[in-house]
């Protein structure tokens, strides 16, 4: 298996979340955000106990692979993710994001998702202090700061998550090797903005892509809202 995600490399990602877009019409929905220049493909998996809510699977995910030339970067809000890692990889991944709270060694975590040739992330949900991460950094491509409390999209960004992000900027500076800062929650045209000066390079959204009239215009926003991108 392998990954079709870049090191980080200074530039800014945007990863429509396909957990508002109209399931009825997927093929549509990804085709119309690959036109408008979305860079990765955000898929949340939620488990029911992680998070109080159910959403996809790995059979979701393999209906997207090769439908797509967009990166699956694939969110798992999972308490137990090491059993689901090999079924996610193999479904097409290109990157497997667990949360540092969830259940099971992180490192060893991290290290069976390298394993099987595809990009490792860790989330941190709101309340979980960013310096959990500094002993893991070195093993990750990505950090997903939430901005949220995970579980459902089109929730309000969490304002004291700029103040997070930055921390994170700054440990992934020191780390001495590129690593991703993705945020995930309440990304739209208005907060895109500061969650870039704060540090982000990845930005998550759903609702403000796939509940508008217009997502192509709505990704753009998104865009045109983050400055030298
Ligand atoms: C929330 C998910 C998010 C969600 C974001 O638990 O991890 O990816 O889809 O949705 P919006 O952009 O609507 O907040
Ligand atoms: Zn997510």
């Amino acid at each position: 298996m392998t990954s079709k995600i870049a090191p980080a490399n200074g530039k800014i990602c945007i990863a429509p979340s396909l957990l508002s877009a109209d399931l009825w019409q997927l093929g549509e929905e990804v085709r119309r955000v690959e036109k408008a220049g979305a860079d990765w493909l955000h898929v949340d998996v939620m488990d029911g106990h992680f998070v109080p809510n159910l959403s996809f699977g790995p059979a979701f995910v393999r209906s997207l692979k090769g439908k797509t030339v967009l990166p699956l970067d694939v969110h798992l809000m999972v308490q137990q993710p090491l059993q689901f890692i090999k079924p996610f990889a193999q479904a097409g991944a290109d990157l497997l994001t667990v949360h540092a709270e969830a259940e099971g060694r992180i490192t060893d975590i991290l290290a069976h998702i390298h394993a099987l040739g595809i990009k490792a992330g860790v989330s941190i949900k709101p309340d979980t202090d960013p310096h959990v991460l500094q002993a893991i950094i070195g093993q990750v491509d990505l950090i997903l700061v939430m901005s949220v409390y995970p579980g459902f999209g089109g929730q309000s960004f969490l304002p004291q998550s700029l103040g997070r992000i930055e921390q994170v900027r700054s440990l992934i500076r020191t780390c001495g090797h590129p690593v991703w800062l993705e945020v995930d929650g309440g990304i739209n045209a208005q907060t895109a903005g500061p969650v870039i000066r704060a540090g982000a390079d990845a930005l998550v959204a759903g609702n403000a892509i796939f509940s508008a009239a217009d997502p192509v215009h709505a990704l753009n926003q998104i865009r045109q809202a983050a400055p030298d991108i």
